[in-house]
């Protein structure tokens, strides 16, 4: 079965701070968006990248794709994206060829994600799971507060899940094309992640080890260990 991936990179990062859409930020001076394209292609399973691009900047995205040396053996596309991840995903998921089965979802901000836990990914999808994320323990403890309604107001704590039993969920994710599909068709409210709308179907979502270097970058401190992390790779 041939594997696609669809990258969303549609959004604005705010998080990280004002400047040019997150993906289009450049990291030790090439953009986030060429490296993930890149960690995906280099996947022997991956043969489509769809690149989900800011709605304003898909002729950007095509220059760029053009511009940087990029595996010969994958094809790649480029839409725009939508309001909100999710709906970037879907638009991604439209564009995808008939003959794609397995699909796997990678954030643009996740740069640095080794070949091997792309191919962990898709290996597990292979072997049959609906859906499956790559995942790591917890350093820190978690805690559910009651939000304030002030941010910076003491919140209430509710609840303390163990931690051993917890896991930090990265991209990128792989599904059953059909079953990827039939969950952004079904599911309405906004999710953070692909593999809970699939869990909201009833089906199951299965971990494997994700990798340190697949974090997302989201805010400022992220870009000095991803660029870190490159130069440790002198790349
Ligand atoms: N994304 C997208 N379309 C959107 C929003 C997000 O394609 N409308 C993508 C981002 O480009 C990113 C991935 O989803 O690759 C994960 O989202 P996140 O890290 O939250 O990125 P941003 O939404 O850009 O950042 P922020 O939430 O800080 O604005
Ligand atoms: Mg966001």
């Amino acid at each position: 079965t041939p594997v696609a991936a669809v990258i969303p990179a549609a959004g604005r990062g705010v998080r990280l701070g004002p400047g040019a859409p997150k993906a289009l930020r450049a990291l030790n001076g090439t953009p986030m968006l060429i490296h993930a394209v890149r960690a995906l292609a280099a996947s022997r399973h991956v043969s489509l990248v769809i690149v989900v691009a800011p709605p304003d900047g898909t002729a950007e995205v095509k220059s760029l794709l053009d511009a940087h040396a990029l595996p010969e053996r994958t094809d790649f596309l480029v839409v725009p994206g939508g309001e909100s991840r999710q709906e970037s995903v879907r638009l991604g998921l439209d564009a995808l060829p008939p003959q794609y089965g397995i699909v796997l979802v990678h954030d643009a901000a996740r740069p640095l994600v080794p070949v091997e836990t792309v191919d962990a990914v898709v290996e597990a999808v292979r072997d049959g799971a609906p859906a499956v994320v790559p995942a790591l323990p917890l350093a820190d403890t978690v805690k559910e507060v009651e939000p304030a309604a002030v941010a910076g107001d003491p919140e209430p704590v509710v609840a303390t899940p163990e931690r051993a039993r917890l896991r930090a969920v990265q991209t990128p994710q792989g599904f059953d094309r059909a079953t990827l599909v039939r969950a952004h068709e079904t599911v309405t409210e906004n999710v953070t992640d692909d593999a809970s709308m699939v869990e909201q179907l009833g089906l199951t979502v299965v971990a494997v080890p994700g990798h340190e270097e697949a974090f997302k970058v989201t805010r400022p401190l992220d870009l000095v260990l991803a660029e870190a992390v490159l130069a440790r790779r002198r790349l």
